[in-house]
C-alpha cells in the first residue's frame, strides 16, 4: 500500500523549528521498519545513535527490541513500523519537555492518522504519558489491552532499556513480564491481522 503522504510529513518533520531541540540535533528521526495498518510501536525520543543516523532504536535497546520481535517472528523489515514521542534527541537523553511534546505531537498524530494501526505498542513511560490519560505506572499498565485512535488495540510494554538494566530472567521478572507481553502481542496480531 502506498503510503506517499507520510514523506510529505517527513520532510515537514526534517525542516522543524517549532522547538529547542532543533538547535542541538544532528538529524531528526521520523521513523523506522515498515509502514503499514497492522503494527506501530511508538518509543520515547531519539538517543545519541538515532541522532547520528537519523533512525529509531538503532542502538543497545533498539537492538533488544529487535531481538524481542524476533522471538515471535516478527522483524522491523517487514512487519512493524516504529517512531517515537519526539523527533529529535534531548541533551544528554533527558525526558521530553512538555513544550518538546506538544510542538511534536502533530507529526506523531499525523503518522497515526495515515497509517491506522490495528495495534499500538507504547514503549515505556514517555509513550505511555503522550497516549493515555492515566496517573497509573508502566508496571501496572504493561501486558493489558486499551482502545486506542482509529479504533486500534494499545498496549504499555516495558522500555527495552529497562530491561538492558535488569539481567534477571526470573518469573515475575521485568524480561519475564516482557516475554508474556509479546507472545500476547503476537496472539492478537494473529489474530487481527491475518
Ligand atoms: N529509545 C527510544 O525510545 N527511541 C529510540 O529511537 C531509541 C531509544
Amino acid at each position: 500500500m502506498g503510503y506517499e503522504e507520510l514523506d510529505e510529513i517527513r520532510k515537514q518533520c526534517a525542516s522543524c523549528e517549532k522547538c529547542g531541540l532543533c538547535k542541538s540535533r544532528t538529524n531528526t528521526v521520523f521513523s523506522g521498519g515498515i509502514p503499514n495498518d497492522k503494527l506501530m510501536l511508538i518509543g520515547e525520543a531519539p538517543g545519541f545513535y538515532e541522532d547520528k543516523q537519523g533512525e529509531p532504536f538503532v542502538g543497545k535497546a533498539g537492538q533488544l527490541l529487535d531481538k524481542i520481535l524476533g522471538c515471535v517472528g516478527l522483524s522491523r523489515n517487514k512487519d512493524i513500523y516504529i517512531c517515537n514521542t519526539i523527533k529529535c534527541r534531548p541533551p544528554e537523553n533527558r525526558d521530553p519537555l512538555p513544550e518538546e511534546k506538544a510542538a511534536c505531537r502533530e507529526f506523531l498524530d499525523k503518522q497515526i492518522e495515515i497509517l491506522k494501526p490495528r495495534i499500538i505498542l507504547l514503549c515505556g513511560r514517555v509513550a505511555v504519558n503522550s497516549m493515555m490519560d492515566t496517573a497509573q505506572g508502566i508496571t501496572k499498565l504493561r501486558g493489558k489491552w486499551f482502545e486506542g485512535p482509529y479504533f486500534s488495540k494499545m498496549m504499555p510494554i516495558f522500555h527495552p532499556s529497562y530491561l538492558l538494566r535488569n539481567d534477571s530472567r526470573e518469573k515475575g521478572s521485568p524480561k519475564w513480564l516482557m516475554w508474556q507481553d509479546i507472545k500476547e502481542i503476537k496472539r492478537v496480531y494473529d489474530q487481527l491481522c491475518k
